[in-house]
């Protein structure tokens, strides 16, 4: 596999979030919330893979535990130029472990501070290398009206995953993990309370975050749209499908998306996300720590109170 052309020179770094794995008690629950939401939700036996409109990866399995929801492990995208140096150093730190029972035991293993399993595999870039297109604002002429009729509006249906945004006990543990052994860089943070982190080889302003809990958890995964009116459209698709409850319509203040969150079935979050920034592979994001109050949104409604409530501690 040749490495992609949008390598920072000299770093070694995973490239992508490959997958998140979590499991849920049973899975017509989950198929059911994530076509709804507009993924393209394939079963297997006691998995259900999810992937995206017109692409054929696979960007996270729902495995079935008959026991509350709960994250299982983590898989990150890497060249094979760099994998003996992680292999290096998971030895050299001392935190290799065995491959995930529910996984397909490629690559290289190890455990985080939390202690959930991370899976590092030679795989194709699947983060974006460059700044996602939107689709361009419909307006129409004076004299024409621009909005369609109800009946008329498709199925809004992502793109690609994001992000994913996980709970932790500690946040800047977390960060500096992912810096010294993943060579993930700090896009921006708020204090020791949440934290942002982007690809050293060009991805969106995160591929992954963290937020403080009192222990691992997965908060929300993020999907992209190509419009506002995809997350507005996302947002009515999901009331009409059962699931009221939400935030949003917003815009973020770190990584400057336009969102709408629908929670789901097991209390956690999935988010129509559209024009996040990017940050290029050659460029050095300026990171800084950003007050709580002016750093979670610019404009919308105000936070549900459970919205970081981590329901894998606190079920
Ligand atoms: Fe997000």
């Amino acid at each position: 596999m040749k490495p992609h052309e949008f390598r920072r020179p000299g770093v070694h770094a995973v490239h992508s979030v490959h997958r998140f794995v979590f499991s849920v008690p049973e899975l017509k629950t989950a198929e059911h919330f994530y076509s709804s939401f507009g993924l393209d939700v394939r079963q297997h036996g006691d998995r259900l893979d999810l992937r995206t409109d017109g692409h054929d990866h696979i960007w996270a399995s729902v495995h079935a535990s008959g026991k509350p929801k709960r994250l299982e492990y983590l898989s990150f995208g890497i060249d094979a130029a760099d994998e003996a140096t992680f292999a290096a150093r998971i030895a050299e730190h001392g935190i290799g472990c065995a491959a995930h029972p529910l996984s397909d035991g490629q690559g290289l293993w190890l455990r985080n501070p939390d202690g959930i399993a991370v899976q590092l595999v030679v795989a194709p870039k699947v983060s974006p290398s460059e700044k996602t297109q939107i689709q361009p604002k419909t307006s129409v002429p004076a004299g024409k009206a621009a909005a369609p009729s109800r009946s008329q509006v498709q199925q809004v249906r992502p793109r690609h995953l994001s992000h994913v945004l996980f709970f932790t006990p500690d946040v800047m543990r977390m960060v500096r993990f992912c810096t010294d052994i993943l060579g993930l860089r700090l896009s921006d943070h708020s204090g020791e309370g949440v934290a942002f982190m982007h690809g050293a080889h060009g991805s969106d302003h995160h591929l992954v975050a963290f937020a403080k809990s009192d222990g691992p958890g997965l908060h929300h995964s993020s999907w992209d749209v190509g419009s506002i009116d995809d997350v507005g459209n996302g947002s009515e698709q999901m009331r009409n499908s059962g699931y009221t409850q939400g935030w949003g319509v917003g815009r973020h203040v770190l990584g400057s998306n336009y969102f709408y969150y629908v929670r789901d079935p097991w209390g956690s979050w999935a988010e129509f996300s559209h024009d996040i920034d990017f940050i290029p592979h050659n460029l050095d994001w300026p990171a800084a720590d950003h007050p709580p109050h002016d750093s979670m949104h610019v404009w919308g409604p105000a936070l549900p109170e459970d919205f970081i409530t981590n329901h894998e501690q606190h079920g």
